[in-house]
């Protein structure tokens, strides 16, 4: 799962808007997974109060770019996308321009007083006032709402999949963090943790697969520590995310089910034993190590040291034998030493990853990080140190991908592959791309692919009788 673009991304598929006099509304989004799911709820909250939805700008009469805070190029990115926006309306002095996500919530009213395109700012847990925010808008009052809340999980709203093949989805089952890692942002933009009803993920879940859809891919910052409290239950009854996870996977056996982001504090045996329990739950843990060196996780508050994250990598090891492993890699954290970059080193050859997102740190206002520790390692040793990491990880996914050839997969169509009209791709159970020729099937069906050969980032195979 990418929690880490920062590329954008604008939903694709227009709703039919031919005829049509419901204002239209363009949105682009950066970002995490979250972020996209978010971007949907966005489209449904807009669409039940009377707009359409278009994927091109010049068509809009609002546009809203749903942003993330962090890094500081993620930032970047979004000021220079609105200066785009600046130039467009010139030409369209009527259309509004509204930010929302990660970046309203941290730079609020600064980002109306700093950019004068900006007519509305909304936090990601204000997303039902849009409405009303527009309509001000409209009014020529400039509007602002980044309170965030306590309990908003959008667990009613159905979110509009606008940008999806049709076959696969995401579910947030929970939104804000408590975790507070020094160099992270998501606990001040996002909130406190806060786990979603049980019955209306499920509902979800069927709602999707009745509709066509064949995976799910379960969303949190921190999956593991989902936790539902049954209100009002005189048995106190909870769900933790070992039950949820095996509810969702009892939805239908036909539908694939992944989930992200673990946090290794958090990743129970109970959980293992549920993905290795159900054949539709994917072999694939994205369990993001950060550092190998325990002194600089003690520093990122990440409350698990080297031999605990580990021992977990054992338990996974032992409990699920066939099982890809990702991460997510932070290399130049505040007081980094030659020393624990070669810790990262040796635990990423330990470990073994089949996948990796590497980020050289980027100091963020107001974190912990930013108060009380010094950005010291130069931005010279940081991209030295990366680019180490990154050939490392290079030759260890080729070996992850060797592995697989001359062996047979099921793998879910999701669609046409982007280099040839005769090729479809899709994913095996351990979240790696393979394409393959098409022959008569379906987006949507399950093949079983024998793959012959494999590129740096993708798998190449035949579909195979089993
Ligand atoms: N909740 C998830 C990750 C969310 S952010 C988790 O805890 O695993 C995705 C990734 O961005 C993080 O895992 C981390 O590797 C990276 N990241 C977060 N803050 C960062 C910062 N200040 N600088 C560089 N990378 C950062
Ligand atoms: Fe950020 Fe840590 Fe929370 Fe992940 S677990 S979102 S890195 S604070
Ligand atoms: Fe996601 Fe970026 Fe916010 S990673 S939670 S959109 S800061």
């Amino acid at each position: 799962m990418d929690f880490s673009t920062e590329e954008g991304g604008v939903f694709e598929n227009l709703l039919p808007l031919d005829g049509d006099d419901r204002e239209k509304v363009y949105i682009e989004t950066y970002g995490c997974q979250m972020n996209f799911n978010d971007s949907e709820v966005v489209a449904s909250v807009l669409i039940a109060n009377g707009y359409a939805i278009t994927s091109n700008i010049n068509n809009a009469d609002i546009a809203l770019i749903n942003t993330c805070s962090i890094r500081e190029n993620a930032e970047i990115r979004v000021f220079g996308r609105l200066d785009v926006f600046a130039q467009i309306k010139k030409h369209k002095p009527a259309m509004l321009v509204g930010v929302i996500g990660c970046m309203a919530e941290r730079l609020k009213d600064k980002l109306i007083e700093d950019r004068k395109v900006v007519d509305i700012v909304v936090g990601p847990d204000a997303y039902r006032e849009l409405p009303t925010l527009l309509r001000a808008a409209e009014d020529g009052q400039k509007g602002i709402n980044v309170l965030l809340s306590r309990e908003e999980t959008y667990a009613d709203i159905n979110p509009v999949r606008l940008d999806k093949n049709g076959v696969s989805a995401f579910v947030s089952i929970m939104r804000g963090c408590n975790n507070m890692c020094t160099y992270c942002v998501v606990p001040y933009t996002r909130g406190i943790e806060r786990s979603r009803n049980p019955e209306s993920i499920i509902r979800e879940v069927k709602d999707l697969f009745d509709a066509g859809y064949r995976e799910v891919t379960l969303l949190g910052q921190n999956v593991n520590s989902y936790n539902w409290h049954e209100p009002n239950s005189p048995t106190k009854q909870t769900t933790n995310f070992a039950d949820l996870l095996e509810m969702v996977a009892l939805v239908d056996p036909r539908l694939r089910v992944r989930f992200s982001t673990s946090h290794p504090k958090d990743l129970s045996d109970d959980v293992l034993y549920t993905i290795a329990m159900y054949e539709n739950i994917c072999n694939h843990i994205h369990l993001p190590i950060q550092s190998g060196s325990s002194r600089v996780l003690k520093l990122m508050n990440r409350k698990y040291t080297r031999e605990d994250y580990l021992n977990r990598i054992a338990a996974v090891r032992r409990i699920i034998p066939d099982c890809s492993i990702s991460t997510d890699l932070i290399t130049g954290f505040c007081t980094e030493t030659e020393i624990d970059h070669d810790q990262t080193l040796s635990l990423m050859r330990e470990v073994g990853y089949d996948f990796a997102y590497m980020f050289k740190y980027s100091k963020r206002p107001n974190t912990k990080a930013a108060n009380k520790f010094e950005d010291d390692v130069p931005e010279d040793v940081k991209t030295r140190r990366l680019s180490e990491i990154i050939e490392l990880q290079g030759k260890l996914s080729e070996i992850s991908k060797r592995k697989d050839l001359n062996k047979s997969f099921e793998v879910l169509i999701e669609g046409e592959s982007k280099k040839s009209k005769e090729h479809f791709y899709g994913r095996t159970t351990h979240n790696k791309v393979v394409v393959f020729p098409r022959e008569d099937h379906k987006v949507g069906d399950f093949v079983f692919v024998k793959v012959t050969n494999c590129t740096p980032a993708t798998l190449i195979g035949n579909i195979v009788k089993e």
